[in-house]
């Protein structure tokens, strides 16, 4: 959880017509690969690592999201292990979770705030 805005980075991630509706991306901070979604239905948009931690693989940019009792969740392509958008706690019962990063868009671009 972050509790110190002031420590954020924000990197211009992309364009928003780079992202599809209802889909996701991966973009790259320096060496870290990150998931960028857009959730058009909910008109909302996350960030998360794009490793899903079960095998370590880069793949939930590719996952398919919904919602679980309201809550924006994201299924890795491989073995549907599920996860909270907004906490990235694993919604599957796996001692798991995935970083999350918040996310703004303004005037056409999108910006994923990032730890110093
Ligand atoms: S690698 Fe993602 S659920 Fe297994």
């Amino acid at each position: 959880m972050l509790t110190d805005q002031t420590t954020l980075n924000w990197f211009a991630a992309c364009n928003v017509a780079d992202v599809p509706a209802n889909g996701g991306v991966c973009v790259k901070y320096q060496e870290t690969q990150i998931a960028l979604f857009h959730f058009a239905r909910r008109d909302e948009w996350y960030a998360t690592q794009n490793e899903c931690p079960h095998r370590k693989q880069m793949a939930l940019s590719r996952g398919m999201i919904g919602t679980q009792n309201d809550e924006p969740k994201v299924a890795c392509p491989f073995h549907k292990k599920t996860f909270s958008l907004t906490t990235g706690e694993c919604l599957t019962g796996d001692e798991c979770s995935i970083k999350t990063y918040p996310v703004k868009v303004d005037n056409g671009q999108v910006w994923i705030g990032v730890e110093d």
